[in-house]
């Protein structure tokens, strides 16, 4: 039998990343934030003073990069999600992090995948997909919010617009551009709590398991 596989998919700061993990907690499934993955590669790119723009250079850290390393709380940072989301043009890098990617999804006795292609690309098999948006003004605030809640400084109108920026690269780049696969269950939560987010997830996914 083959393992179930949840794919999660959805822009930056739709609320993906706390309803994967509530998902993968409920069912008892192991979860990868895939995000992490471009992240660590961009990190590493930037600890080592390397270019972000030297495919060679980028692939070889995506080859070496270890899934058993990955901390959201050493690559929360703003300017990391950036760079990630300039290497994670790359298709070279692509191939190195989502071969990885695959390999954890097999995972028993189920995966919780998160990220912009899982759906289309990574696990086009996967046993139920969901995309996750919310509008750029719901998602700015939430964002917002959440760096001000954590006593840092921002400004709206900036958070709005890093928001619209990192949609537009995410979604207009050449290689798996993010968008809902033709299959992918859509779940809007501009008008949604967390928890009502995830009971709505739970519902959609207990008919597939
Ligand atoms: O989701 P997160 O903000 O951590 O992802 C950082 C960047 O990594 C995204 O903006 C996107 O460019 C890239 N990414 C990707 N494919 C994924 C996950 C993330 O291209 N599956």
């Amino acid at each position: 039998t083959s393992p179930f596989i949840i794919a999660i998919d959805g822009p930056a700061a739709a609320g993906k990343g706390t309803l994967s993990r509530l998902i993968a907690e409920h069912y008892g499934f192991h979860h990868l934030d895939t995000g992490l993955t471009y992240r660590a590669v961009a990190k590493a790119l930037l600890d080592a003073g390397l270019p972000l723009d030297d495919e060679t250079v980028a692939e070889k850290m995506a080859i070496e990069m270890e899934l058993a390393g990955l901390d959201r709380s050493v690559l929360a940072q703003h300017h990391i999600g950036e760079a990630a989301s300039k290497i994670a043009v790359m298709p070279a890098v692509r191939r190195a992090l989502v071969a990885a990617q695959r390999k954890f999804a097999t995972k028993k006795p189920g995966t919780v995948l998160d990220g912009r292609d899982i759906g289309t690309v990574v696990c086009p098999d996967a046993t139920i997909k969901l995309y996750v948006t919310a509008s750029p003004e719901v998602r700015a605030r939430r964002r917002y919010d959440e760096i001000v809640g954590g006593g840092g400084a921002a400004v709206f109108d900036e958070v709005f617009s890093d928001v619209k920026k990192r949609d537009e690269r995410d979604m207009g780049r050449a290689d798996s551009p993010l968008k809902p696969a033709d299959d992918a269950h859509l779940l809007d939560t501009s008008e949604m709590s967390i928890d009502a987010a995830f009971r709505a997830a739970c519902d959609l996914i207990d008919v597939a398991l």
